[in-house]
């Protein structure tokens, strides 16, 4: 253990924190969170997080989900600015217009937007539950799914509703391209590709698994292959070998390089995350009225996803 990573233990220790991490962290914040996971399960640990304060380390809007679950927890994050390109292509303006002249649509929106977002929308997914959810949406409802046009159609592959797509798209996951993934196929033959659903079409056709990033951690653990060639963000690699130390995980190569890196989730740093729970700032604030209307979609959705 570090020195910085013992003086955020005792820091930790001192504010009574419990600290959530999602899985593309960087290695060091990974090791000394008390739970790692995808989105799913950061807003059921959120929902449970006993204690006074929750460091979220991940970006802004699933620390929101954390404290719309969770008020009366401070909620602190290592970099408030860490943001994401998904929830930054629907602004809640937008929708509320686009809302206006189509009425009467239902709204699915997967977790990476604003809360402002979720307030309007009727449930909540997570690339974990999203087939699950839209199966649950009444058949006589036409569904609008935002923001993410990727896992929309992923989602209408897998369930055959069809569905209006909100046009945004994840900047990472988008920068892998069907050649730079048939071309790692090829070098290692013997290795099951899993991807995002924030993959294109063309990227998900190549894979042997398409799945949310918690379960990439038990296809990889289950599955007999000793390496898998792994799409989406390079953190998630820190939690498969850690978990998985005796497989080998081969990062998905983008055209450029063999490192996709979300820019807003390398914001938290470790030194960060040390001075939030030292100072007790950043914190996580919404008005009364938003966290009210957001709750409402995400608590369907986690009882949907329960049940
Ligand atoms: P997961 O819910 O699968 O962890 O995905 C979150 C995310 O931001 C993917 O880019
Ligand atoms: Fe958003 Fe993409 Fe970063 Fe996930 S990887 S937080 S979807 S920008």
């Amino acid at each position: 253990m570090s020195p910085l990573q013992e003086k955020f233990l005792d820091w930790k220790k001192k504010r009574n924190a419990v600290v959530l991490a999602h899985n593309y962290q960087r290695r060091e914040i990974q090791e000394v969170a008390d739970y790692v996971g995808d989105s799913l399960g950061l807003s059921y640990a959120a929902q449970k997080a006993k204690g006074e304060v929750i460091l979220f380390c991940g970006v802004h809007f699933m620390a929101e989900t954390a404290k719309i679950v969770n008020p009366s927890k401070k909620v602190l994050m290592p970099d408030l600015n860490a943001g994401c390109s998904l929830a930054d292509s629907c602004p809640a303006d937008k929708l509320a217009a686009y809302l206006m002249q189509n009425p009467g649509l239902y709204v699915v929106s997967y977790v990476n937007c604003t809360a402002a977002v979720k307030a309007q929308s009727d449930v909540i997914c997570t690339s974990g539950n999203a087939e699950k959810i839209v199966n649950r949406v009444p058949a006589d409802r036409e569904i609008l799914f935002l923001p993410d046009r990727n896992l929309g159609d992923w989602v209408m592959q897998k369930t055959g509703r069809k569905m209006r797509l909100w046009d945004g798209d994840c900047y990472v996951h988008m920068e892998f391209t069907a050649s730079s993934i048939d071309h790692i196929r090829k070098e290692h033959p013997e290795a099951p590709v899993v991807a995002h659903p924030e993959c294109t079409r063309a990227v998900r056709a190549l894979a042997d698994e398409v799945c949310s990033t918690e379960k990439m951690v038990s296809f990889c653990r289950d599955n007999p292959a000793k390496s898998f060639i792994v799409v989406t963000e390079e953190g998630m690699l820190h939690r498969l070998r850690r978990e998985l130390p005796d497989k080998n995980f081969i990062p998905g190569p983008t055209d450029h390089c063999a490192c996709a890196e979300c820019r807003y989730m390398k914001m938290n740093t470790l030194e960060k995350a040390a001075s939030a729970l030292e100072k007790l700032a950043p914190e996580v604030v919404m008005t009364p009225e938003v966290i009210d209307k957001a709750r409402i979609p995400i608590e369907r959705m986690l009882d949907w996803s329960r049940n």
